[in-house]
């Protein structure tokens, strides 16, 4: 199944209008989301992970295993964008004359060592923290393929890993903290600096890029959201397991 989306479906979500790339972006997401999850959502829940997270069970196992997987795959993603091995990525990463100074490296959203803290610091207290999974595992060969084949596609990735982390994934972080670790902030969700200028930084310059695209290219990359969701939530469910 090919992830474009079609001039109508793009227009269903968008309303035709074009303002800004991530605001593109953040309206197909946005939609994806179960009402449950996000006043904008409009799918219905069906499996647990989709109600509200109010009503989720979440195990501390379980959420081990969630950050273990997400692990994997932030640090694939960071590797990726540290060393891509396919030049049209690259450029997109670069920026290279899109005018944005600047490129998505070190942009401060980044999350590998941050979690390497928490692992760590789980361990040392004696939690046993498990091997990744193939939920992270099948994820994170996902990614590496897609940044050598499609980097329109890859770059809704990027969007969605960092940008679901910062605004779901805080809900989540709360609301679990309460249920099981004695509401203990976790290092995952602590940025340095102030995170809406980190966020708005980043949005600018996936806008400067995308000016660069053609339709065809935006629009293969909006399809691309729904490949996301999928295995973004296959992870975000193994915190209930
Ligand atoms: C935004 C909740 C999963 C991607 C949001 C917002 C909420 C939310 C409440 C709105 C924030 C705002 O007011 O702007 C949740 C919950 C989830 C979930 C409870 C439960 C599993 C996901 C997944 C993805 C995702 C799986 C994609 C992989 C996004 C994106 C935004 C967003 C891209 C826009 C962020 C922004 O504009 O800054 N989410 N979400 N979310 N979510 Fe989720």
């Amino acid at each position: 199944v090919s992830a474009a989306m079609t001039e109508k479906t793009w227009k269903r979500y968008t309303g035709g209008e074009a303002k800004g790339f991530v605001d593109e972006m953040r309206l197909v997401a946005m939609k994806l989301h179960t009402r449950q999850q996000a006043q904008e959502g409009e799918m219905e829940a069906k499996a647990p992970e989709e109600q509200r997270v109010e009503e989720w069970e979440p195990t501390l196992d379980g959420y081990l295993k969630f950050l273990v997987d997400i692990k994997v795959v932030y640090d694939t993603l960071e590797q990726i964008i540290e060393k891509p091995s396919f030049p049209s990525l690259l450029s997109d990463i670069e920026c290279m004359g899109c005018g944005a100074d600047g490129e998505f490296r070190n942009t401060g959203l980044e999350r590998s060592e941050k979690l390497a803290k928490d692992l760590k610091w789980f361990e040392e207290k004696g939690y046993g923290v498990p091997e990744a999974s193939s939920p992270g595992v099948a994820y994170a060969k996902y990614l590496k393929q897609l940044s050598e084949k499609d980097p329109q596609a890859f770059i809704c990735q990027f969007y969605n890993i960092y940008f679901a982390n910062t605004a779901g994934g805080r809900i989540i972080a709360k609301k679990v903290a309460e249920k099981i670790l004695d509401s203990r902030e976790l290092e995952f969700y602590k940025w340095d600096g102030e995170l809406s200028q980190l966020l708005q930084n980043v949005r600018d310059k996936l806008n400067k890029v995308a000016e660069n695209w053609t339709r065809e290219d935006k629009n293969r990359c909006l399809g691309e959201t729904e490949i996301s969701f999928k295995f973004y939530r296959e992870i975000v469910r193994l915190m209930l397991s």
